[in-house]
């Protein structure tokens, strides 16, 4: 402060400090000129703690003059850190461009497993029609699984399922793996007010096992819950489906009365196909092949999840995925589907970039017999 008032100091250090900040090629430079005039031992710094030496006139007269300083230079770095900054963008999208015209590299052949390409686009297809993914555990109550889904003990649906129990607890009851996707309809329902459009595919387990069962498979459960929803709704729904999936325009879509305990009226969808000379093909045809249950939600099962059935209705839905994969990509042999073989894999899987949308399609609607 040897001028009294640091005038000619300030304006020296603020020549200098920019100069040094215009030179500095990175923000390690720029972090080194930062130290050197702001830090806590910086010449400005420094600078300042001398003003409490000095009278009060000249103490407020070189404070103001420090601060403008100060802000001087603290502008000149703000504005440098800028530069730099854009300047390692720039340099970085030049450096990473990528040229997407260049030809693909599958990187040593992996391949989609058809059960996740299958799944991919019954997603693709019921997602356009707004309905949402949901999900539930593997491991599930009894109550889930069975009794909110109205088959109470005792009913005879629960011996056609072949239940995986677990362990009985202290109470007596016991856990199991999941028979079906349904259970998810009811932690739906619990959880969530209607308006309800849901797609549920999963794994689902039960003891049986031969070409065309496995202990553990896939399913996929579709739940619309709304105030107007008939049955209507549920045959346009899913005949929409089955024409998109199997990629056959005028597929002929079949509905049979059937029974489930959870819906009412209940019906099984049949695709048209035709058993000419051995040779299983998927549309007109003469034939019928049984693909989903299907029907009108219980008003039992809506009250268990208490949902009013005077005010609320839907329909829900549930169809195997080995089974629709099978028929959609001409796997002979259920069991093959879990074998890990890679030669199966590389001549049934399906290329990584192969995303399924509805504007690609599905390959053509051939099945083996
Ligand atoms: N849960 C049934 C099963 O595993 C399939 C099913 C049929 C699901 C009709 C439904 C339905 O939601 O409405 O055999």
């Amino acid at each position: 402060m040897n001028d009294g008032t640091g005038l000619e100091q300030a304006s020296q250090m603020v020549a200098a400090a920019t100069a040094e900040i215009t030179a500095a090629a990175t923000p390690a430079a720029l972090e080194d000129v930062r130290v050197k005039y702001l830090g806590r031992r910086g010449r400005l710094t420094l600078a300042m703690r001398e003003l409490g030496v000095l009278d009060p006139e000249t103490r407020r007269q070189a404070g103001a003059t420090l601060n403008a300083a100060k802000e001087a230079i603290t502008a000149a770095l703000a504005e440098a850190a800028e530069r730099l900054g854009r300047a390692a963008l720039e340099q970085r999208l030049a450096a990473e461009r990528a040229d997407v015209t260049l030809p693909v590299d599958y990187g040593g052949g992996g391949r989609i497993h058809p059960i996740s390409q299958t799944i991919d686009e019954i997603v693709a297809i019921f997602g356009e029609m707004g309905f949402v993914v949901a999900e539930g555990p593997h491991i599930e109550e009894d109550f889930y699984n069975f009794t909110a889904l109205n088959i109470p003990p005792e009913h005879p649906a629960r011996q056609e399922h072949d239940t995986f129990y677990l362990p009985e607890r202290p109470d007596g009851t016991r856990r199991l793996l999941r028979t079906h996707t349904s259970p998810v309809q009811i932690r739906t329902m619990l959880a969530q007010q209607p308006p309800i459009r849901i797609i549920v595919p999963g794994r689902t387990f039960r003891a049986d096992h031969d070409a065309t069962h496995s202990p553990m498979f896939h399913q996929v459960e579709g739940l619309v819950i709304d105030r107007s929803t008939h049955m209507g709704h549920l045959k346009g729904c899913l005949i929409e489906f089955c024409r998109t999936f199997f990629a056959v325009d005028d597929l002929p879509v079949r509905f049979r009365p059937s029974y489930f305990p959870f819906t009412e009226p209940s019906a099984e969808v049949d695709i048209g196909c035709s058993r000419a000379a051995g040779r299983l093909e998927i549309g007109a045809g003469g034939d019928w092949l049984e693909i989903l249950g299907s029907g009108m939600v219980h008003p039992k099962v809506l009250q268990n999840c208490g949902i009013d059935p005077t005010q609320y209705q839907g329909f829900a839905f549930g169809m195997g995925i080995e089974r629709v994969a099978m028929l959609k990509y001409g796997t002979p042999d259920l069991r093959t589907f879990y074998e890990s073989d890679l030669r199966w894999l590389r001549y049934y899987g399906f290329l990584p970039l192969d995303i399924p949308s509805l504007v690609r399609g599905p390959l053509v609607g051939v099945g083996a017999a």
